[in-house]
């Protein structure tokens, strides 16, 4: 770490950690947190230096843009702990490039590297006891950023705070994925925000997400929003579908995240030999390829999700199964990205960084 920032942070540690009552051998998602988090102002043009302080409630006034206009963007983001108790983060500054590339679109002052980063890596090192150990299980961290400048005029805040909050957690799904292909609503549009991780565009997928969950499939997949012919993503991961023996994802957009864990399942498979095809996936083409067996495997590919294997897909009135097959690519491509996020394996690509 620099001397810049990292020796400027300031620190409060908490008086009352709450690490013991917590029960790492069953850590559900995002829902424990912390003893502490780190916080930064935007405030009369510029960021002030970063401070760590205990985990806490924030004091916002009901006026405070972020409740009006949703001037808000976050990431999301792992740390990991190897078997010798060092810590280690997967391609770092791609997320706090991605945040910036948010903000951009959101009106939103950019965050300098070293405020995040250095940032992030001095409240790992506090907290670092709360990076879970148990298999299956990560530190998720979630850096945000929102509008907390005071106004009901609709125009971008003057005051921003930026936020990272981190969570033991266990694994995103349980239990079996049915996927539901939307052909009504939009989660993004060209010209729009889809690219970029602003909470706005969840809140709009919870109520077609909920109509697909009443009929019994946990997650929509996003069709494109002019001709609903396309499949793009699902509400928290990249799609993969394997046909035959090729590994096929829509290619990024306006409209689709760029996510982190979808580029190196590419460069891994192709690594392997595995023949990836970056394309529009149209539903007719993968209709066809359940009905005539040449569809083999789907997944979805996220931080949250790592690889989360899709058992079947609906379409209209209809449900495709996936086949269930000896060997899949999902394993192991999943083992081959985690083993290198935990510090198991030779990380040729060098996307690990050890936090120190
Ligand atoms: N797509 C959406 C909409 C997401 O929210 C996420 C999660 O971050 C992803 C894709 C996967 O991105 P990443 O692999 O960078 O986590
Ligand atoms: C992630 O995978 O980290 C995400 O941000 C997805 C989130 C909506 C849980």
């Amino acid at each position: 770490m620099s001397l810049e920032v990292s020796q400027k942070i300031t620190i409060e540690k908490t008086k009352n950690s709450k690490i013991d009552q917590v029960d790492f051998n069953n850590l559900p998602f995002g829902q424990v947190y912390t003893d502490h988090m780190l916080i930064c102002e935007f405030e009369n043009g510029k960021w002030e230096l970063p401070k760590i302080i205990p985990y806490q409630n924030l004091h916002l006034d009901p006026s405070a843009k972020i409740f009006h206009y949703g001037q808000s963007v976050f990431e999301g983001m792992k740390a990991y702990k190897d078997e010798n108790n060092d810590v280690f983060l997967f391609r770092p500054i791609e997320n706090q490039k991605r945040m910036n590339i948010s903000a951009k679109r959101l009106a939103m002052p950019e965050l300098p590297e070293s405020y995040f980063m250095e940032g992030l890596e001095t409240l790992l090192l506090l907290d670092k006891d709360w990076i879970p150990t148990t298999p299956n299980s990560s530190l998720y961290i979630r850096p945000f950023m929102f509008a907390s400048g005071n106004g009901f005029h609709a125009s971008p805040s003057d005051k921003y705070t930026f936020i990272i909050a981190c969570s033991p957690s266990g694994p995103y799904f349980g239990g079996e994925l049915k996927v539901l292909i939307e052909q009504k609503y939009s989660r993004s549009a060209n010209g729009g925000v889809g690219y970029a991780k602003a909470g706005g565009n969840y809140a709009g997928q919870f109520y077609p997400t909920n109509l697909a969950i009443e009929k019994g499939y946990q997650q929509v997949i996003w069709t494109d929003d002019t001709s609903h012919e396309f499949i793009e993503e699902a509400g928290a991961m990249n799609i993969f579908v394997r046909i035959n023996d090729t590994l096929v994802t829509a290619p990024t957009s306006d409209r689709i995240l760029d996510g982190i864990t979808r580029k190196s399942i590419i460069d891994i498979a192709r690594d392997q030999g595995i023949s990836v095809e970056i394309r529009r996936i149209s539903v007719n083409e993968l209709v066809e390829a359940s009905e005539n067996g040449s569809l083999k495997e789907m997944f979805g590919a996220g931080t949250a999700a790592v690889i989360s294997p899709i058992d079947g897909f609906g379409f209209g009135d209809k449900d495709y199964i996936l086949p269930k097959l000896e060997e899949t690519y999902a394993t192991k491509l999943k083992k081959q990205i985690t083993d290198i996020q935990y510090n198991r394996s030779e990380d040729k690509f060098g996307w690990r960084q050890l936090v120190k």
